[in-house]
């Protein structure tokens, strides 16, 4: 059957105040550029009347300005899950003017389904081809797609010229079945597929809206002396694993976080002549996974998402032919699966924001509060992980906040799940120690040198047991830092 086409504005119209909204993409990757800009002039105009009009919005991941900006600088988002990394969005939500649900990324498809949020009404899909037969192929990212698709009433798809649609080929496009009847999550390796080219739905509920859009992928920061440090010693930490006889000389495949820290350890392993060539299975696959992949150091990476600047991805489109056969696009449901992550052996790094003498990790909120991002796919990747990483400078803000604290002020991965922290200063290896001997090898190691005596004061002075915390000081720091702007001004209470 002929597809029906709409203008941007026309389909944004079919949105209506309090619907569920599902939006493709993961990261900027893949997201929706034009339908969104719309739904927000809408939103405006009904404000200006005085008529409410906000909308819920589910993605796979974070997205780019032209979706969670926008709608938030018009104040047209109620309720938004699972990850965002948008400073507009950050704000509205610490405002509390946002209502954010920070959610591992693998379980939202399936949270849709079970029914926990209640209907999606539309889906705003971004893809590079659409058939009259309902194929719908994604751009460069899937996260939530097949799930949204399926289930709304009205897939509004916009069809972005600026992506080939020789890059069918690129996903494996699958959603598992529900318990208890799951049996088919079948990827016993990187490389295997187990679901179509394409998302398919009824091309009746199809509505196209035509597109030239760039991506809104924007450079990496340089790598400097401390991220320099911090992927050298993740990338000898391997070595020596390997010498130990820890971990295979063939190596396991590698899941790295987002931001300029994850882009800069992986540069810095494809670097290190003595880690062999890798596999990447991870979430989002950055510009350092494609230089080193161009290399030869990256044999295949599976991912979520093709999260990279504009200039890599003009590069992944002019030689399609050379990327295609070594770049797996999956939905998050499986790229992030836990299950699949204990059975391939990943090794997961990730950045925290803050991470205490006992090893538990704060990815999220700064001084126990503000969101940042939200927790992503770390919590999917650290708790399944053959190692489980964790990578931060030992300070921030120029020095002023150390990342090494008492207690962290917010908790997304426990002491149960982190195994490896690494600074710039050293690598604190958890594994098998008690508490009290996680903190002496975290503050030895990791802590910057001007904090390691108060950490240790605080250690040495407080009530023992099996794991020495002190209720009264444990916030001492965040206390010092929120009072004169300065982690160094401890001051300890009842001693
Ligand atoms: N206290 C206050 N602010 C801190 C801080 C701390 N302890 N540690 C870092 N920050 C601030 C930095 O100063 C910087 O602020 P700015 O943007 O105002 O300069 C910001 O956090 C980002 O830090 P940066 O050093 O640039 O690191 P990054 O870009 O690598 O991001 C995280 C680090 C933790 C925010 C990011 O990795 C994240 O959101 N992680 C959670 C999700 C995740 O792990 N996903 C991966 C799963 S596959």
């Amino acid at each position: 059957m002929a597809l029906r086409f709409l203008t941007a504005d026309e389909a944004a119209r079919l949105v209506k105040n309090g619907y569920n909204v599902g939006c493709s993409g993961f990261t900027h990757a893949g997201c929706p550029k034009v339908v969104p800009g719309e739904i927000a002039k809408i939103a405006e105009e009904e404000h200006a009347k005085g008529n409410p009009f906000k909308i819920n919005v589910f993605t796979g991941a974070s997205t780019g300005d032209k979706l969670d900006g926008v709608l938030s600088r018009a104040q047209a988002i109620n309720f938004r899950t699972p990850y965002q990394t948008n400073k507009s969005m950050r704000d509205a939500i610490n405002e509390g003017e946002i209502k954010f649900c920070d959610l591992h990324l693998s379980t939202l498809a399936q949270d849709l389904r079970y029914g926990y949020y209640g209907p999606i009404d539309v889906a705003i899909i971004e893809a590079c081809d659409v058939t009259e037969d309902g194929e719908i192929v994604p751009t460069c990212g899937v996260g939530i797609s097949p799930t949204i698709a399926n289930m709304a009433e009205v897939v509004i798809v916009e069809l972005n010229r600026w992506n080939p649609k020789e890059m069918r080929g690129m996903h494996d496009i699958a959603e598992p079945v529900d318990p208890p009847h799951r049996h088919d999550l079948h990827i016993f390796g990187v490389r295997d597929r187990v679901g179509k080219e394409y998302i398919k739905v009824d091309p009746a509920k199809i509505i196209v809206v035509e597109t030239n859009e760039e991506n809104e992928g924007g450079p990496f920061a340089p790598v400097d002396d401390v991220t320099a440090k911090i992927g050298e010693n993740v990338a000898n930490f391997f070595v020596n694993e390997m010498k130990e006889g820890r971990m295979p000389e063939s190596f396991l495949p590698v899941q790295s976080g987002v931001g300029n820290i994850a882009n800069a350890v992986l540069e810095a392993m494809g670097n290190n002549k003595d880690i062999p060539d890798f596999e990447v299975y991870t979430e989002v696959i950055q510009d350092a996974v494609i230089k080193l992949m161009e290399s030869g150091r990256v044999k295949f990476a599976s991912g979520c998402s093709l999260t990279v600047s504009n200039p890599c991805i003009e590069n992944i489109y002019k030689n399609l032919d050379f990327f295609k056969e070594k770049l797996l696009l999956r939905p998050s449901e499986f790229s992030n699966n836990p299950e699949m992550i204990r059975r391939l052996g990943i090794i997961a790094i990730n950045t925290a924001i803050e991470a205490d003498i006992f090893g538990n990790i704060n990815s999220t909120h700064v001084m126990g509060t503000k969101m940042m991002n939200g927790i992503g796919g770390s919590g999917d990747f650290t708790r399944g992980a053959y190692v489980s990483i964790f990578v931060t400078p030992s300070t921030a803000k120029g020095g002023k906040i150390s990342a090494i604290v008492p207690a962290v002020s917010h908790e997304d991965h426990s002491e149960h799940s982190v195994k490896i922290i690494i600074s710039e200063y050293g690598v604190a290896d958890l594994r098998g120690k008690c508490p009290r001997d996680r903190a002496l090898e975290i503050i030895n190691k990791c802590a910057h040198p001007d904090y390691r005596p108060l950490l240790l004061e605080y250690l040495e002075n407080g009530p023992q047991g099996q794991t020495p915390m002190d209720v009264y000081n444990c916030f001492a720091f965040h206390k010092a830092f929120l009072e004169t702007g300065d982690m160094h001004n401890v001051k300890w209470e009842n001693r």
